[in-house]
């Protein structure tokens, strides 16, 4: 037994494994990737109808017939829950003469019914009836026309859609993504935030934006009061597709060492006090906060029912990690929140994009606190509303104001002739991978089967 706790113990306080460093080609991504509508087709081409997509929620649609609709690009998908619990995912279209058949994003049905001449489809995709179904000179559409389905899964609560029939399946395509998700128990996890904009940038400049952490310091400075060094003191993996970063959190950055006496500042100081430690005690040293902040919350979760902590190493109590899954989703995870930042292309316009900013949250049985957004606090029984709108309406949270303030002047960037192409980091490799990825989608040398 005694092994067994100090067992426990080592890997509670292990570090996540490293990646090993992949070779990297070199890329200039120059202004055309993200302007060019030539470029733009061949991305959807060889790249959008080969991946792996986050498109929907289980638990928005429980019960047989309800249904989620979501566009990508050019294209929408209807995910609809089966008579059997199981869940299948069609083309938005109807065979008879092509309209779509749901506009709603959510919403319950018995069958799809077009509104253009009526056509009934069921929820498995048959045709059930047509009008005059004698008057077809190919014979009746029923029993030889179905909706056009597509691989879909589901893992972390999510409901996933692949174009391509011959796609290897989800769980190959995220790779070490799903062990280290799976602790977090995800699928449990609740919607607190739902706010989707149409943004005047490419889908692109949103993951770039997310694959680096080289402008902290310069677009989010407040960030150096409870995250390290963005470069020093931070972890970067490159896998096959993905991503992760891993930032230590919960103290000032060591960025900021030689003035200790002034770096005990808001948020962290109301964090601090959260988990019933006294501020005043870290005053010498306030680089110790995170460790105390680790033993303090896994204390606190015993008390209030987070049961998933029991999955988490100690770094995870406060820590940051950051995923990019490819090619169009990112995710800032802590141990109770997973700030989901998906950017979909524009139906037509490259220099646009639809940018889902949603929040969720776990539920743990002894927690009553507000849950605390990136646009602010929630109450934890509150139903959140999915709020559509344009570019500069409305704020999306103080951190992603800040992203979309500088984003959409790089977007003018681009089209600068002068513009010759990046010029990155090191710390910027996962940019630089990201678009080698890309190319290999364009280029034809993707997926790889195992
Ligand atoms: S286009 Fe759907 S029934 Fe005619
Ligand atoms: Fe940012």
């Amino acid at each position: 037994m005694a092994t067994k706790l100090k067992d426990i113990e080592e890997w509670r306080a292990s570090p996540p494994e490293k990646a090993p460093e992949i070779p990297l080609r070199g890329h200039r991504m120059e202004g055309y990737r993200y302007t060019s509508k030539e470029f733009f087709d061949k991305e959807w081409e060889h790249m959008w109808t080969k991946v792996w997509l986050l498109l929907g929620r289980e638990d928005e649609i429980p019960e047989a017939g309800d249904y989620q609709m979501e566009e990508v690009g050019p294209e929408a998908f209807i995910m609809v829950r089966q008579h059997d619990g199981s869940i299948k995912a069609f083309y938005n279209v109807c065979h008879h003469r092509g309209a779509r058949l749901v506009f709603n994003d959510v919403g319950f049905t018995d069958s799809f019914i077009c509104p253009y001449h009526g056509w009934d489809w069921q929820l498995d995709g048959s045709l059930k009836s047509v009008q005059d179904p004698e008057d077809f000179p190919e014979g009746d559409p029923c029993g030889k026309l179905t909706l056009t389905e597509v691989p879909c899964d589901t893992f972390a609560g999510f409901i996933w859609i692949n174009m391509d029939p011959d796609c290897e399946p989800l769980r190959d395509y995220l790779g070490p993504v799903v062990e280290q998700w799976e602790a977090y128990e995800i699928q449990n996890w609740k919607r607190y935030q739902a706010l989707t904009a149409t943004i005047p940038v490419n889908w692109k400049s949103i993951q770039d934006n997310f694959n680096e952490s080289y402008h902290l310091p310069t677009v989010h400075p407040e960030s150096d009061t409870s995250v390290d060094d963005n470069y020093k003191y931070t972890q970067f993996d490159i896998w096959e597709h993905h991503h992760r970063m891993w930032m230590r959190s919960g103290s000032p950055s060591q960025r900021l060492r030689g003035s200790e006496d002034e770096l005990l500042r808001e948020p962290l100081i109301s964090t601090l006090q959260q988990y019933g430690l006294d501020p005043e005690d870290f005053k010498d040293d306030p680089f110790s906060t995170r460790e105390a902040l680790q033993t303090a919350k896994r204390e606190y979760g015993e008390k209030h029912g987070y049961t998933h902590y029991e999955n988490l190493k100690d770094h995870q109590m406060t820590d940051t990690y950051h995923y990019n899954i490819f090619p169009n989703f990112s995710v800032s995870l802590w141990a109770d929140g997973f700030h989901f930042l998906r950017s979909r292309p524009h139906p037509t316009d490259p220099n646009q994009c639809v940018f889902d900013n949603w929040w969720y949250a776990s539920q743990p049985e002894g927690e009553t606190g507000d849950v605390f957004t990136a646009a602010g606090p929630v109450p934890r029984d509150e139903e959140v509303e999915h709020d559509v709108f344009e570019y500069g309406e409305k704020s999306m949270g103080f951190a992603i104001d800040q992203d979309l303030n500088v984003t959409p002047g790089q977007q003018l960037g681009f089209r600068s002739r002068a513009y010759k192409g990046a010029y990155l980091s090191g710390q910027e490799s996962r940019i630089r991978h990201y678009h080698e990825v890309i190319d290999d989608y364009i280029e034809g040398r993707r997926p790889e089967k195992k």
